[in-house]
């Protein structure tokens, strides 16, 4: 009985979810993990068993409607047709999921979805309080040791996903933040050809304009599990504003992230709570050679060396960044030239000729970072990969305010995964890129942050460059007065120096 009402819980809660969050989560839904919803290609739970009410749709909570996926073609480096089980996401495993009748946009609330939601605020992590600080870390701790209460993970693609001897499906439960990890992982694994034959060209989150709006939603999907896990609707994750120009790892100290074991410095100090984090995902060659997916289990311990002799992004860069007026622009790739996206993921700086060793922003962060941090498969391992999108995601921000019209985010012909209109891998229920295009306040967030300046600085420059010629002016003229007066008045030191100069012409 308990075990019904447990599950009634569940489903009600999901389609709730739904109805007001438009189901920012990923994966699959537990209650779809069965072989009848993959067989079926149908995720619409019944929320009081009757097959009748999929989604709930007696109590007006939702329905379940057609999935849809984005047509238009595709440009960039894959280049293979219906061999990966992520092209036209999700409809390899469901064609039909719930869709909610007035559902609440992100951002919004009330019974009704009228009300605007107070938008959660995103601080910088190095101003927040003690107490502000223990949240975040005690949250992220606990996200490490909750299993998922909704979700679970395919651990075998998409032909492999039901075992035909037992008649049973390949899913896993997951902690909510390895959870994360595994989106992550997911997003850019290779394509599985065969035993040892991984297709490598391909990155549903990076490498294109996707970069930007997947990563929003990603850092969303974790913000909602850590508020609901600590019940605490206004809790919002900082960011790290890495853009300091200097040569250190500001965040990799024992009461925020943690730092480095002193008897073995790519590892974590054991101070720290995260020197227990084990990781997941990491194997990615050992997954290719047995044609499987990270199936979530622990592998080893979070490894970290901040390069040493290295120089971090400066405001500079975030500024030359921010000034770049399109959002992306052909290939969409990373050769884009004069593209905000490439520029602030990093494969392009704005001020100089494209250079493929160049490595600016978002990349350089990761690879100072090094270890984990290093291979995009793993990264979200470490948990200053949350604080780093972050503050990548708020540069984003700032640039949508600059640019609010500006329509350069491609329909088609951008790589796998990274038109408008695509659904992002693997989110589910779907959520296209366009969904995220928008202002933070407008998917119930902010920024307590002040970018405006970054950008500004050629008329700032200028202001300064007259002021300077001002003053220089005005000593000048002092000086031509002084050397006069002291002409007239006979100095005691002859200072012939300087005066002769001045004085000579006049
Ligand atoms: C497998 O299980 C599903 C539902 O659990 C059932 O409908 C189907 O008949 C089973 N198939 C076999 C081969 O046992
Ligand atoms: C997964 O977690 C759920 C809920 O915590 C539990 O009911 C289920 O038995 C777990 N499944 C496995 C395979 O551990
Ligand atoms: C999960 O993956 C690990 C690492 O690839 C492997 O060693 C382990 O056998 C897998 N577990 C299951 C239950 O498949
Ligand atoms: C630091 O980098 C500079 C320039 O790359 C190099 O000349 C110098 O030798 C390096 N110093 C150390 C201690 O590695
Ligand atoms: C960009 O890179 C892709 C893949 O390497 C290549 O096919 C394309 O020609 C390049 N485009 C430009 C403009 O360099
Ligand atoms: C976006 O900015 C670029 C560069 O100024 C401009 O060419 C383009 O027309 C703009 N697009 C829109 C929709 O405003």
């Amino acid at each position: 009985m308990t075990r019904v009402v447990l599950l009634m819980k569940t489903l009600v809660g999901w389609c709730v979810l739904c109805l007001v969050s438009r189901g920012v989560r990923a994966q699959f839904p537990r209650a779809c993990s069965t072989v009848e919803a993959i067989e079926s290609k149908r995720c619409c739970p019944t929320p009081n068993a009757d097959a009748e009410n999929a989604c709930g749709v007696h109590s007006g909570r939702g329905i379940c409607d057609a999935v849809r996926t984005d047509m238009r073609p595709w440009g960039g480096t894959y280049t293979l047709r219906n061999v990966d089980d992520r092209e036209r996401w999700p409809t390899k495993f469901f064609t039909q999921t719930c869709k909610c009748f007035g559902e609440c946009k992100l951002g919004w609330t009330g019974p009704n979805c009228n009300l605007r939601k107070a938008p959660v605020i995103r601080k910088n992590i190095m101003s927040l309080s003690v107490e502000e600080r223990q949240i975040f870390l005690e949250a992220l701790q606990r996200s490490k040791h909750t299993i998922h209460p909704q979700y679970v993970i395919a651990t075998e693609h998409w032909l492999g996903l039901i075992d035909r001897q037992t008649n049973q499906t390949h899913f896993s439960n997951i902690s909510v933040y390895d959870l994360f990890v595994w989106q992550h992982y997911y997003s850019v694994r290779d394509t599985l050809l065969g035993p040892g034959r991984p297709f490598k060209a391909i990155d549903f989150s990076h490498k294109g304009p996707a970069f930007i709006t997947w990563h929003r939603y990603h850092l969303l999907s974790l913000e909602r599990d850590l508020q609901k896990l600590i019940g605490d609707k206004n809790f919002a994750i900082p960011y790290w504003n890495f853009a300091t120009g200097g040569s250190e790892c500001d965040v990799c100290v024992d009461d925020l992230l943690g730092g480095a074991d002193p008897s073995n410095p790519s590892l974590i100090s054991p101070r720290s709570q995260f020197r227990d984090w084990g990781i997941v995902c990491d194997s990615l060659d050992e997954y290719n050679r047995l044609v499987t997916l990270c199936n979530g289990t622990r592998e080893g311990p979070l490894r970290r060396s901040p390069k040493k002799n290295f120089t971090l992004p400066t405001m500079g860069d975030v500024r030359n960044c921010l000034q770049l007026q399109d959002f992306d622009r052909p290939p969409y790739f990373t050769n884009s030239t004069f593209s905000f996206r490439n520029t602030l993921e990093g494969f392009d700086k704005a001020d100089i000729e494209l250079d493929f060793v160049v490595m600016g922003l978002h990349n350089l962060v990761h690879d100072f970072l090094s270890g984990t941090n290093a291979l995009s498969h793993s990264a979200a391992n470490d948990p200053i990969f949350v604080v780093l999108h972050t503050f990548t995601d708020a540069i984003f921000e700032e640039w949508l305010r600059r640019f609010p019209k500006n329509d350069s985010f491609p329909e088609e012909m951008a790589p796998i995964g990274h038109n408008r209109y695509y659904n992002m891998v693997p989110f589910f229920p779907p959520v296209t890129n366009d969904e995220l295009y928008i202002p933070s306040v407008d998917l119930g967030y902010s920024y307590q942050i002040d970018l405006a300046d970054a950008g500004q600085s050629p008329s700032v420059f200028i202001v300064a460059g007259l002021c300077l010629s001002l003053l220089i002016l005005i000593l000048l003229l002092f000086l031509y007065a002084r050397q006069k007066s002291r002409r007239e008045y006979e100095p005691l030191v002859s200072a012939k120096y300087a005066a002769v100069k001045y004085t000579e012409d006049v």
